[in-house]
């Protein structure tokens, strides 16, 4: 049984994917999920033929019951949480006149709403790992889109706003606890989701291994160091204005 335990929600492709490849090189145990359960199966399949010891859970985190039947089978089989990774997120862009209640809805339930019942769902183990070495670890993914207030994304943009100050909020509230808390906030990465602005951006966007190389950064800080989040920007995007 592994010795460090991890689960990453949005795990099938992608960032998530990415993240759950680097903490298993580092040996982390996972649980991973993802709504579909072919492409979640797929997408672990090179994990496990490595040897490592992956479990997958397929569950939408739109529905609260099963979001927290994700966190039952990660304690079911780990029995403990050192480093949760709530990934999974929706963007649709449209212009705010245009705003579809549904479309609505479904952002802030996957990449709000889910993201603060994950936490709330995962802090009893995670208390534990902070209290048994000091170094347990919350990484919210949330988007370059949460900094900069993206015409025609407005709704995502403020999904991963609202996610970065719920990390800084959740850090005040358990950094004590040796528990660490970091918001991702990258630009467009090279995922299915910014497929749709892959040409007309016309330069390599930011890969998934980088992003999985700041949790790895985050692993190696020191129990005094906390990193409230991490921003990604490609060498032609503007920090300020770009999403
Ligand atoms: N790519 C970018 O440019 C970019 C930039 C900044 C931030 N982000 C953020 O990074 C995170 C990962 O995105 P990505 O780029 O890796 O996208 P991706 O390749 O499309 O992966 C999204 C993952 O989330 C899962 N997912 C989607 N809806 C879900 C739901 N309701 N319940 C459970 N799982 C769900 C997907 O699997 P299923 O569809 O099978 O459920 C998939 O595993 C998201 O929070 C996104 O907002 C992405």
């Amino acid at each position: 049984m592994a010795e460090r335990a991890a689960l990453i929600t949005g795990a099938s492709g992608g960032i998530g994917l990415a993240i759950a490849a680097m903490l298993a090189g580092e040996g982390y145990g996972l649980t991973l999920s993802a709504r579909r359960p072919e492409k979640l199966e797929d997408a672990v399949a090179g994990l496990r033929e490595a040897g490592h010891e992956v479990q997958t859970v397929a569950a939408n985190v739109a529905e609260e019951e099963q979001l927290k039947a994700v966190f039952v089978a990660h304690e079911e089989r780990f029995g403990r949480l050192d480093v949760l990774v709530n990934n999974a997120g929706v963007g649709a862009g449209a212009p705010i006149a245009e705003t579809d209640t549904k479309l609505l809805d479904l952002q802030l339930a996957v990449n709000l709403r889910s993201q603060i019942l994950g936490t709330r769902e995962g802090l009893p183990l995670l208390r534990k790992a902070g209290a048994e070495h000091g170094k347990a670890l919350i990484v919210n993914t949330a988007s370059l889109a949460g900094k900069s207030g993206p015409a025609w994304l407005s709704i995502y943009g403020a999904t991963k706003a609202a996610m970065i100050n719920f990390t800084e909020a959740t850090r005040r509230e358990v950094a004590k606890e040796g528990i660490q808390c970091t918001a991702l906030a990258p630009g467009f990465v090279d995922t299915d989701m910014a497929a749709f602005i892959r040409d007309e951006i016309g330069e390599p966007l930011i890969q998934p291994t980088d992003i999985a190389e700041g949790v790895r950064f985050l692993l190696r800080t020191s129990p005094s160091c906390n990193v409230p989040e991490i921003v990604f920007v490609r060498p032609g995007e503007d920090y300020v204005g770009a999403g």
